[in-house]
């Protein structure tokens, strides 16, 4: 039976180890790290710690070789987990240093975080923080309306800081271009029978004892409940049930693109997307904000081009997110439980 303590969406923050240990307290943090998202909620991650420090380790057995075949995503993923500890960490006074591939010679071991005492979080800090268990990845059509004008250069900041760039399109005619290559690389996706079976692979029911994957409702489709209902998924053509399968679709939902960038395609730039798009999110979800994502021209590597072209970058694309305000928060995805993404080292 699960507690309330196994999920971590669930626990309460009152109940950090104040006076634990700091590897206790590096424990307990791990538990909001593991709310970063990942791509098809893989959760690729395992954590390791010692005394004051913990290390992040690639679970490549939780790669998406279809559509991730050199594990880019899996590696963002990975990063904004990074992320997240670092915000989480700030909270409780604790200052997170980030060593990024420390052992060149086991290039699964992407971090080792040295966690030391330190002064107490500013009120920006613990708004980041509150923005954890908010964070969702939503898929809805948001409000079009405009948006603050601090807004964009928020997120270019804190996009900044971790190392990668950001350009924010509103109101401008790239969406429309964009929304096009979305489309296209989309359908070229669906296309592929080995993309819709590791898709479908990863698509689960939410009373399936698995605490991975999605649920169909994520996906804007009834949860799929019975092994036939996966059947079909594996089968038919999801196209017309995927918010991005279509440019009109796109363009009439999403008032705002971000396009994150990085300036080469190293695993150091990957770790370092996924702790800035950590950043912006929470960022964005302080705000009031929610957003999607649209990686599918990033992930269709011929079309890559065409993305950097519509976007006006010479950087290399990462991450395309929908921004906006949505009607109401969707409920959590599902997270595994501490236990199974400790190693003892
Ligand atoms: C690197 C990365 C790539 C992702 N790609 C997509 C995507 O192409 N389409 C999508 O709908 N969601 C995508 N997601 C969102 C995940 O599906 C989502 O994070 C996961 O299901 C967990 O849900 P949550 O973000 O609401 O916690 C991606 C997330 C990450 C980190």
């Amino acid at each position: 039976m699960m507690t309330a303590s196994d999920d971590p969406w669930l626990r309460a923050d009152a109940e950090f180890p104040s006076g634990g240990t700091l590897e206790e307290q590096i424990q307990y943090l791990i538990g909001y790290a593991t709310l970063a998202p990942s791509a098809h909620n893989t959760q690729p991650w395992l954590f390791g710690t010692g005394p004051n420090w913990v290390d992040v380790l690639a679970d490549r057995a939780r790669a998406l070789p279809v559509v991730d075949p050199h594990d880019r995503e899996l590696t963002i993923s990975c990063g904004a987990a990074i992320g997240i500890f670092e915000v989480a960490a700030r909270r409780f006074s604790l200052q997170a240093t980030i060593a990024l591939l420390p052992d060149p010679e086991y290039l699964d071991h992407f971090a080792q975080i040295t966690v030391a005492a330190s002064k107490p979080p500013d009120e920006g800090e613990v708004v980041l923080f509150d923005a954890i268990k908010n964070r969702r990845t939503d898929r809805s059509a948001y409000f079009m309306e405009g948006f603050p004008d601090d807004l964009a250069p928020a997120c270019c900041a804190a996009v900044e800081t971790a190392g990668a760039s950001l350009r924010f399109f509103e109101d401008s005619p790239a969406i429309k271009t964009i929304a096009g290559l979305v489309a296209e690389a989309d359908r070229l996706q669906f296309e592929d029978p080995n993309f819709r079976r590791e898709l479908a692979s990863w698509v689960h029911s939410t009373r399936l004892i698995s605490r991975d994957g999605m649920s169909g409702a994520g996906f804007g489709m009834p949860d799929i409940l019975t092994p036939a209902a996966r059947f079909v998924i594996r089968t038919f053509d999801l196209g017309n049930n995927v918010a991005a399968a279509d440019e009109k679709k796109i363009l009439a939902g999403s008032p705002a693109l971000a396009l994150l960038t990085s300036k080469s395609d190293g695993v150091v730039d990957w770790l370092n997307t996924g702790r800035a798009l950590a950043k912006m999110l929470l960022l964005l979800t302080s705000r009031g904000y929610t957003a999607s994502y649209l990686n599918q021209p990033i992930e269709v590597g011929a079309l890559r081009p065409a993305l950097r072209e519509a976007a006006g970058v010479t950087a290399l694309p990462q991450i395309l997110l929908r921004i906006g305000r949505s009607e109401k928060m969707p409920a959590p995805s599902l997270r595994r439980v501490l236990s199974e993404v400790m190693i003892t080292t």
